[in-house]
């Protein structure tokens, strides 16, 4: 979609953002899974942003037409409907731009995010193939655990279906991201605004790789502080779930990731140029790894480019032999859901 931009703002983090005329000329974007932890939050976060005309949410829980009525009076520029069971994931789906996944389980204390496998693994593979039958040319953010084995489960729906494009699958781990440059810049006194730490490989335990060496503004850490960010980051997901309680897992800090990895693949569609996040891809940058999360530039069709690790530490590359054989025994745990399935 070429949608006509008709100004410019700034972000706080110094981000353009572009902002359309009318409500005509904007995005649509349909949240599956949006009466949940993650999907309120995330919508809610949707529908204050100005590039999205009309909003979709989806569930299979009732709540969900109210969570529309209660968002759509929000006074700003989008339309918000809610669409409930798989009857109406049809109409959800219809002109979508942009489809965000959180549908599905999330983790108790003592669980990890491979143990959501048999529950959430056949929603993701259902609700891809509404994508392929009412949307398949829409970019697909997935969120639902475990990432590193939904995202191969979608890609391999699509390619079942003769719709498989890779620019347009992609798996959320912008809160890894989030995470990083959150508790980098605390320890270093830095300018939250400032910081960016790419993290690398999965979204799981030790698939979690942040490359501190990469951290931008250059940063210099002691080898007890790379050793305990390096170990907090890949546990933090696990330090809330503990807080929580069996209550569950990080929803509002996911939903604010999402809602910026949303808008940077908005950006864009839109045809702004520069725009990079780090996303969990289908890729042939690391041998042997058909799925690694690097720094992706997204553009008019989604990933545009997938960036290659770049130099790394002694230290970094340790983690990376280890994290490999982990990473690759859960891409094809995913494919073969899809693959072997009868
Ligand atoms: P939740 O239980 O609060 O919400 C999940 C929602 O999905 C519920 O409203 C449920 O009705 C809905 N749902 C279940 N099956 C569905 C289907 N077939 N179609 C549509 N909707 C369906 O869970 P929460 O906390 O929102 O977490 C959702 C997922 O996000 C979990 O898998 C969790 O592990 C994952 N997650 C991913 C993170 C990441 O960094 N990628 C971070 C945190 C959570």
């Amino acid at each position: 979609a070429t949608k006509t931009l008709t100004r410019r703002s700034q972000t706080r983090r110094g981000a353009s953002v572009v902002v359309y005329a009318s409500q005509d000329d904007g995005f649509k974007v349909a949240v599956l899974g949006a009466a949940g932890g993650i999907g309120q939050s995330l919508s809610l976060l949707l529908k204050m942003n100005p590039m999205i005309s009309e909003l979709a949410l989806y569930d299979v829980g009732q709540i969900v037409k109210g969570v529309a009525v209660d968002l759509s009076h929000c006074n700003t520029a989008s339309t918000v409907n809610g669409f409930c069971g798989n009857e109406e994931l049809g109409e959800a789906l219809k002109g979508c731009d942009l489809v965000i996944i959180p549908a599905g389980v999330p983790r108790k204390p003592g669980m990890t995010r491979d143990d959501l496998f048999s529950i959430n693994a056949g929603i993701v593979r259902d609700l891809t193939q509404g994508v392929a039958d009412h949307c398949p040319n829409a970019v697909v953010a997935i969120i639902s655990n475990p990432v590193n084995s939904t995202v191969p489960i979608a890609c391999e729906v699509m390619k079942q279906n003769g719709k498989f494009d890779k620019r347009k699958i992609l798996g959320v781990t912008t809160l890894d991201i989030v995470r990083s440059d959150e508790f980098v810049s605390t320890l270093k006194g830095l300018d939250v605004n400032d910081v960016d730490v790419p993290v690398i490989g999965g979204h799981a335990g030790i698939t979690i790789l942040p490359l501190l060496s990469q951290t931008f503004p250059q940063t210099s850490f002691s080898e007890k502080e790379t050793e305990d960010l390096t170990i907090r980051i890949q546990n933090a997901g696990t330090e809330v779930v503990e807080a929580k309680a069996g209550g569950g897992s990080a929803t509002l800090s996911m939903a604010y990731a999402a809602a910026r990895m949303g808008e940077a693949i908005l950006r864009g569609l839109s045809g702004e140029s520069d725009v990079y996040e780090c996303s969990y891809v289908s890729s042939d940058i690391v041998p042997d790894m058909p799925f690694f999360a690097t720094k992706c530039k997204l553009g008019k069709e989604g990933v545009e480019e997938v960036s290659p690790i770049g130099d790394i530490t002694a230290y970094e590359q340790e983690w990376l032999d280890k994290l490999k054989p982990e990473l690759k025994a859960q891409i094809d745990k995913g494919i073969s859901f899809i693959a072997d399935a009868p």
